[in-house]
């Protein structure tokens, strides 16, 4: 499915489900300026480095005070970060959760502390922590949606190729889970196509690299490879050369993120398809605290809209990539 282009990619958004009755959230007063904590789960690439200076940003903008935290990687020193947060008592905890069950638990303790969350781009598991009831909404991009669709433009755009090794995300993240589901449902939908490995490369090009090597070297007939984000497709891109296949024609390559470096490839031709996930995440998220505030209910998800890069409209969208 193709989105219009748009020049400068600000999150426009979808509001989807039911307003919630939020008796049970902690209120938050309406203030001239408020000490939010954003939470961060690593900076190991250019998304995420896209969010954190989106954040940043529209706090400076806004006149309020960021703490902000990385959690290098490790859920463990994210659940440490947002309980930092909480003894530090700021006004309110914008919080992409590194992995969906582990952070549930401090999700409920700065409830509990009278501090609400406002869950972005990562969600957690629904059976742990409600929207509503442990914190305010989840406002990100609809992951299956996005696995879905790099699938259904595979199944039209395949040309006989069917061999697929799938890059996975961070092992318990919401996107690896949303991005498999949605692609692989897709893909069984079209028929025709065989999933010969899946395995995770942690969201990192690194890993995405060395694991592609792997299983490139156990499954020489791999004509597809799938990642769940740009790095790792980039990493893919990096293994197929070192292998002496030409990525994009040999083996195509399709990734989710729609960072400028993975959309130049698909410029370039290395990278066949990219579904963005859009990272400036700042004026929804903060906006969303101010509307909170002002008493306004909200619904358990809003769901950004992500455009796509293909080979036809890659170089239009390139200057509005992040
Ligand atoms: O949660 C969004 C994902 O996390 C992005 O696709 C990825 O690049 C990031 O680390």
């Amino acid at each position: 499915m193709k989105r219009p282009a748009k020049l400068i990619m600000l999150a426009s958004a979808l509001v989807v489900g039911t307003v919630l009755a939020q008796s049970a959230l902690p209120k938050l007063e309406v203030k001239k300026t408020y000490k939010v904590g954003f939470a961060q789960t690593e900076s190991n690439n250019p998304w995420r480095l896209a969010e954190t200076k989106s954040m940043q940003d529209e706090a400076k903008k806004l006149g309020y005070q960021l703490v902000y935290t990385d959690a290098g990687g490790s859920t463990a020193k994210q659940v440490a970060d947002v309980r930092s947060m909480i003894a530090q008592k700021v006004d309110a905890i914008f919080l992409p959760p590194r992995e969906d069950k582990p952070l549930a638990p401090v999700v409920a303790e700065a409830r509990k502390a009278g501090i609400p969350v406002i869950l972005i781009d990562r969600n957690i598991d629904p059976a742990l922590s409600k929207a509503g009831t442990d914190y305010v909404t989840f406002l990100g991009s609809d992951f299956i949606d996005q696995g879905k669709r790099v699938g259904e433009w595979l199944a039209k755009n395949a040309n006989g190729k069917s061999k697929i090794i799938e890059l996975e995300g961070t092992t318990g993240a919401s996107p690896a889970n949303d991005r498999k589901k949605g692609f692989d449902d897709a893909i069984k939908a079209a028929g025709g196509f065989t999933i010969l490995a899946s395995q995770t490369g942690d969201f990192s090009r690194d890993k995405g690299r060395q694991v592609a090597e792997t299983l490139l070297q156990a499954h020489p007939d791999a004509d597809i490879i799938y990642a769940h984000n740009d790095e790792m497709a980039i990493g893919a891109v990096s293994a197929l050369q070192a292998a002496g296949k030409t990525p994009g024609k040999d083996v195509m390559v399709l990734s989710i993120d729609g960072g400028k470096e993975a959309v130049q490839m698909v410029v370039d031709g290395k990278i066949n398809y990219v579904v963005e996930s859009n990272p400036r995440f700042g004026p929804i998220a903060f906006k969303t605290l101010q509307d909170y505030a002002a008493g306004k209910k909200f619904p358990n998800k809003v769901v950004l809209t992500d455009r796509d890069y293909s080979p036809e409209t890659a170089a239009d969208g390139l200057s509005g990539a992040y």
